[in-house]
């Protein structure tokens, strides 16, 4: 089904609800005409949020062509009056607001259906619905909006003024089932288990018989990625681990033993460390970190390619591209560079390899569930994000050997102590950054020590565009800090970072 972003956050929020009652999305831009949308068909459509208004300056409009056709329709916030104008009925341009925790009122119906009275929602919006199109029931309101959800079984369609797509709305997610299921009449069919399915036909569909290569980043979705072209393609495949000293403790070994024997992947590993730190050496500006990392992560892997050529000649390459990556890069719409991801804009335009690219569609959490169903390793599925460039990126300064091994002894600690503490699951990350330009005076034993901080980021998130510092009890926190001051000698202060994102990210550089 096709989620119509009108502009706002809620777009791939909806995305993802859907997704989660098991059936397939994807977001289009309102600026997509009509035609193109159905030439996708689409089973049905959701028209998101946006401006609080159908009558501000600029808003987005709604083509009313899309109702000339029986593809059913639900429309939120900013949809829902877009969809009420469209189809012939009234919104008020009344210029009060309604914003967050709203009591709803419901009044019977399918998607409100046996739903307790009273139910809290999320609502955001200007103006309201005041008369539903003809041919539609209200089912609802709320002391801001008289006409707060309709919907017009004949028609398939249905709308709602406040957001079922956030966790603020109790009940939010069965509504959208009841759409999903009892009003577009789709079935849950989208499973871990029938994604793979689709995913092998369709890589063996594009592989043929030629020779695909990977690279492996020690992370979820290249390991997932590669498992996955591997279950369809078996010895086909062969993968590149890069190692360019910057990874954290542990890490290429799970790579090179765990990953292999759970897959039985071919693999090739490359020890890079001394060319990518030799390139590092005496670099602190935070983007030249990155853009030597991408440029010698590629000219690694094209070498490796290029020996693996001489026994077999390879047409493809995988890549771990996730879903939000696709839709922020937005098809050209120009978003600020914060920060140049290693993996986005990395590849060179003369790349001679086709790409595979079999995660395109996906949340990280379909990811997680992906690689569970594959078989992977539960320690592997589980692993928190890491980025591309490494450690580089949490040594606040030049990075060196030295560096890098204070960092990796604090960064286990705190790892070690996270998993102990069994929070690994609430955490989305942990970076632990070393201010390594920075020393600070401390007193250990009876002396006097002149040492490095290390800042703790632990962060809560969906899917790193927005985040959160989470809220470790301060008994886990204050074990780390003990453990880290106590067993890395260099560093004698440890600092916690409770910035969001925005306005900070979530790694320092
Ligand atoms: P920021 O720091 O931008 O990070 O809030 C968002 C998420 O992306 C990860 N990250 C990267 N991942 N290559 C990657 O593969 C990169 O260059 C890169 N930079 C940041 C970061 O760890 C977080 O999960």
């Amino acid at each position: 089904m096709l989620v119509v972003d009108f502009g706002a956050q809620y777009a791939q929020l909806i995305a993802r609800r859907v997704r989660e009652a098991r059936v397939y999305s994807e977001i289009v831009p309102h600026s997509m005409p009509v035609a193109e949308m159905l030439a996708k068909n689409p089973a049905a459509i959701i028209l998101s949020g946006g401006p609080s208004s159908v009558y501000e300056p600029g808003a987005p409009s709604l083509d009313p062509t899309l109702f000339d056709n029986d593809v059913p329709v639900f429309g939120i916030c900013y949809g829902f009056q877009a969809m009420a104008k469209a189809l012939g009925g009234e919104v008020a341009h009344t210029g009060s607001r309604e914003y967050g925790r709203t009591l709803l009122t419901a009044q019977g119906g399918t998607l409100l259906r046996e739903l307790p009275e009273g139910l809290p929602v999320w609502m955001s919006h200007g103006d309201s619905v005041a008369v539903a199109p003809a041919g539609f029931a209200v089912t609802a309101s709320s002391p801001g909006a008289p006409v707060a959800a309709f919907e017009d079984l004949t028609a398939k369609r249905a709308g709602v003024q406040f957001h079922p797509e956030v966790a603020h709305t109790e009940q939010g997610q069965r509504m959208l089932e009841r759409f999903l299921y009892d009003i577009a009449g789709l079935a849950p069919t989208w499973t871990p288990g029938n994604i793979i399915d689709d995913q092998v036909a369709e890589i063996r569909r594009q592989v043929g018989d030629k020779q695909v290569i990977c690279g492996l980043s020690g992370g979820v979705d290249s390991a997932v990625a590669a498992a996955l072209v591997h279950k369809a393609i078996g010895d086909q495949l062969t993968c590149v681990f890069v190692d360019h000293g910057l990874l954290r403790a542990g890490e290429a070994e799970q790579v090179e033993k765990d990953y292999v024997a759970a897959t039985g992947i071919r693999l090739k590993v490359v020890d890079a460390a001394d060319v990518f730190l030799g390139h590092l050496a005496g670099v602190t500006d935070p983007e030249q970190k990155r853009k030597i990392i991408g440029r010698e992560f590629i000219r690694t892997f094209e070498a490796a390619a290029r020996e693996l050529d001489a026994e077999r000649h390879i047409e493809f390459l995988v890549q771990g591209t996730l879903y939000p990556d696709v839709v922020e890069s937005g098809g050209g719409t120009g978003t600020a560079n914060i920060k140049s991801h290693h993996n986005v804009g990395g590849l060179p335009d003369d790349l001679q390899f086709a790409l595979i690219e079999p995660l395109r569609t996906l949340f990280k959490d379909e990811v997680r569930a992906l690689g569970n169903e594959l078989g992977l390793p539960e320690e592997m599925v589980q692993r928190h994000p890491f980025p591309g460039p490494g450690l580089a990126i949490r040594i606040i300064g030049a990075v060196d050997p030295d560096r890098l091994e204070i960092l990796r002894a604090a960064d286990l600690i705190a790892r070690e102590e996270l998993t102990a503490s069994g929070l690994d699951r609430d955490v989305w990350q942990f970076p632990v950054v070393l201010l390594a330009d920075v020393r600070s005076v401390g007193v250990q034993g009876d002396g006097r020590t002149y040492g490095h901080p290390v800042v703790l980021r632990p962060v809560s998130s969906e899917d790193a565009m927005t985040a959160d510092w989470s809220r470790l009890p301060y008994d886990v926190i204050a074990k780390i800090s003990t453990r880290i001051t106590n067993e890395v000698r260099e560093v004698n202060r440890v600092v916690l970072d409770v910035t969001s994102k925005p306005p900070g990210t979530i790694e320092w550089e």
